[in-house]
């Protein structure tokens, strides 16, 4: 299966990102033709304001990928700038997209609605998810591991395969969304930066205990003594994202249904278990911040396997659409 997906560069990856890039690094080691890259056109859709940082942040999140595991030998890591077919076939693909469609797009709506201080009424961002459609279509992408408020971009992006094909002929297939679920932020809302209730993958455990500590639990455990349902509690989310064995799962499920262990306890536990999980991270982060010329080196690799593929696919596109092709 072919498999594609990518991120903004926003700025620091947090624990949620660390869930989504192990379902990617997944998909990596299980054989797929994986392509993963860091979408800074799509950045400036509303970022273009300030630019200032923009190729930092590229490169961090570039960082943060191989940190966490994403492997340059089995994974085609790119830069979506660098590859300038992602420019050509958004273009052909607004030819056929209706206007109206775009702006029926729920994201797109809300995002306006969001970001009402900066200036987003632009071509740029209502083409937002025809760009996305490109770099999806671009690689023949079987599957795209993404979260739930990304399924209309996926959506859109099949239809406009649809009529690509019916128009021009079987170029494209139709990606299917592989769902990838969310975790919480640490106090039960939807998990943003902008909300301050994030753990950054690039921090350290003293930070992290300090977020992790206070966290709400389950309100029938006012005492050590009363037993509680841990489905009720955001710190069992974080314990199943973040304790792989299933034994010792259940025996935090047998502690708080039975209360045998504490909150505190419990948390200790999650505490332990993140260190480990990250600690490899962040030695990997520092070694890359120290050898910046290696992620320099993955990035112009991964370009250069990315734009022979995606050079293949518009040759098809042009011949199809009966471009020239000299
Ligand atoms: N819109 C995606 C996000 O904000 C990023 C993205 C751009 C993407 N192009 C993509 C994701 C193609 C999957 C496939 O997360
Ligand atoms: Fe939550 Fe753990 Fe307390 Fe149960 S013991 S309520 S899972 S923190």
């Amino acid at each position: 299966m072919h498999v594609l997906s990518g991120m903004r560069p926003t700025g620091k990856l947090h624990i949620g990102h660390l869930i989504v890039l192990e379902n990617w690094i997944k998909l990596q080691n299980d054989g797929n033709k994986t392509f993963f890259f860091v979408a800074d056109w799509h950045m400036l859709t509303t970022g273009y304001e300030n630019v200032s940082n923009l190729s930092e942040l590229t490169t961090t999140l570039v960082r943060e990928y191989l940190a966490v595991g994403l492997d340059p030998k089995k994974s085609v890591i790119f830069v979506q700038s660098a590859i300038k077919e992602h420019a050509e076939l958004y273009l052909l693909l607004s030819m056929i997209v209706p206007l109206g469609r775009l702006e029926r797009v729920p994201t797109y709506k809300e995002q306006l609605r969001e970001l009402k201080g900066r200036n987003i009424s632009t071509l740029g961002f209502l083409g937002y998810p025809v760009l996305q459609a490109a770099d999806i279509l671009m690689y023949n992408a079987d599957g795209v591991p993404v979260s739930e408020d990304q399924a209309f971009h996926l959506e859109l992006t099949r239809e406009i395969a649809r009529r690509f094909n019916s128009l021009y002929g079987q170029i494209f297939k139709e990606p299917k969304t592989l769902l990838t679920p969310k975790l919480l932020g640490t106090d039960g809302r939807k998990m943003s930066k902008s909300y301050g209730n994030t753990i950054n993958i690039d921090t350290n455990m003293k930070e992290i205990e300090k977020t992790v500590m206070p966290m709400k639990t389950d309100p029938a455990r006012k005492r050590r003594t009363d037993p509680g349902t841990p489905e009720k509690c955001n710190v069992w989310n974080y314990h199943l994202a973040f304790e792989t064995p299933k034994e010792k799962l259940d025996e935090i499920h047998y502690g708080c249904t039975h209360a045998t262990i504490g909150c505190v306890d419990c948390k200790r536990v999650l505490l332990g278990n993140m260190k480990k999980r990250l600690e490899p991270i962040w030695e990997r982060i520092e070694y890359f911040k120290t050898h910046p010329k290696d992620v320099e080196d993955v990035i112009l690799e991964g370009n250069k396997r990315a734009r022979n593929t995606a050079q293949e696919t518009m040759k098809k596109v042009k011949s199809a659409m009966n471009l020239v092709q000299y």
